[in-house]
């Protein structure tokens, strides 16, 4: 196993354990919701946030523990999203994380539920965070709740709803793109900068960073989802293109799309520089990502 297979492997196995401490167990009633919230998290997913959270950290110079509870907060968060997208007033999938869609196996009223108390946990977890000299919780709140709300990703999903079946200019899709999806990334760096008390310099590294790499990665989900099997994606393949969805690949077609998630890339890497050799993790993360197949 390459060095880094084996550091994603390790940061899973300590994300996973930390989700199933702080999450509310199987046997608290009423038991359906606990158990559909356990469900969506531990079907798998490759837990990016919450690594992001913690190399983050680890770039600034922090203790992995203290950065804990928000790596769970996001990953939470981005779980809530995911149920909440695939039910069938959304983008209306059977299958997530090679898993039957939440609404498949509890319905669609509970997983309206599921998402819910998956999203409200998230900001439970979040209140746990110790804060630092630079950062109190409100800032740490606050940088959660507005990624979360109707400004960013909210909003993002609002947007990609409404783009269905239209045709979108470049400058719309990157909107869309910049909220629904590059928000996240953004926030789970600068949450793991802040339990490092990360110096403002560091902070807006992380946020070009993370600008540059969320929106990198919607445009390779976007590509995938064009190129893979629903085996490999473990989420159903083609599906952009049947209900009409602006994406990448629909405007710029897949070289030229290719190229930009490449292209921005490396304008994700620029932003490391300040961060020297304790930068070394997110670079090959971004590399990672942008040669993923899942
Ligand atoms: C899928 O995210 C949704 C997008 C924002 C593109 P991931 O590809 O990170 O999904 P999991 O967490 O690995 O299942
Ligand atoms: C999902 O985008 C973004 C959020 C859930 C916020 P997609 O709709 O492209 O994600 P997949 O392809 O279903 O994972
Ligand atoms: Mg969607
Ligand atoms: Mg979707
Ligand atoms: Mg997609």
């Amino acid at each position: 196993m390459s060095d880094l297979k084996a550091y994603l492997k390790d940061q899973q196995v300590l994300v996973d354990d930390a989700l199933n401490q702080f999450l509310p167990r199987v046997t608290v009633r009423p038991k359906t919701v606990h158990q559909g919230m356990r469900y969506s998290i531990f079907a798998g997913g490759k837990r990016l946030r919450p690594i992001l959270t913690l190399a983050a950290a680890e770039a600034c110079g922090g203790e992995m523990k203290n950065a804990l509870p928000p790596a769970c907060s996001v990953e939470i968060m981005h779980t809530y999203s995911l149920v909440h997208d695939d039910l069938p007033c959304m983008d209306d999938d059977d299958l997530r994380r090679g898993r039957p869609t939440s609404h498949k196996v509890y319905g669609e009223g509970m997983a309206v539920l599921i998402g819910d108390a998956l999203l409200t946990e998230a900001f439970t977890i979040l209140a746990e965070t110790p804060p630092t000299k630079r950062y109190d919780l409100k800032d740490i709140l606050l940088e959660f709740s507005i990624c979360g709300g109707s400004r960013k990703l909210i909003g993002g999903q609002v947007l990609d709803l409404e783009g269905e079946g239209k045709e979108l200019s470049k400058a719309q899709l990157v909107r869309i793109h910049e909220n629904k999806t590059a928000a996240l990334l953004t926030t789970s760096l600068r949450l793991g900068g802040m339990t490092a008390n990360a110096t403002p310099r560091q902070l807006d590294a992380l946020t070009a960073f993370g600008y540059n790499l969320g929106l990198a990665f919607q445009v390779i989900d976007d590509i995938l989802d064009v190129t893979q099997s629903t085996a490999q994606l473990g989420k159903t393949a083609g599906k952009d293109e049947a209900v009409e969805k602006a994406t990448y690949p629909s405007i710029l077609g897949l070289d030229k799309s290719k190229n930009e998630a490449a292209r921005l890339t490396r304008k994700a890497l620029e932003a490391l520089a300040v961060f020297g050799r304790k930068g070394k993790r997110l670079e090959e993360i971004a590399h990672y990502l942008l040669d993923r197949e899942f």
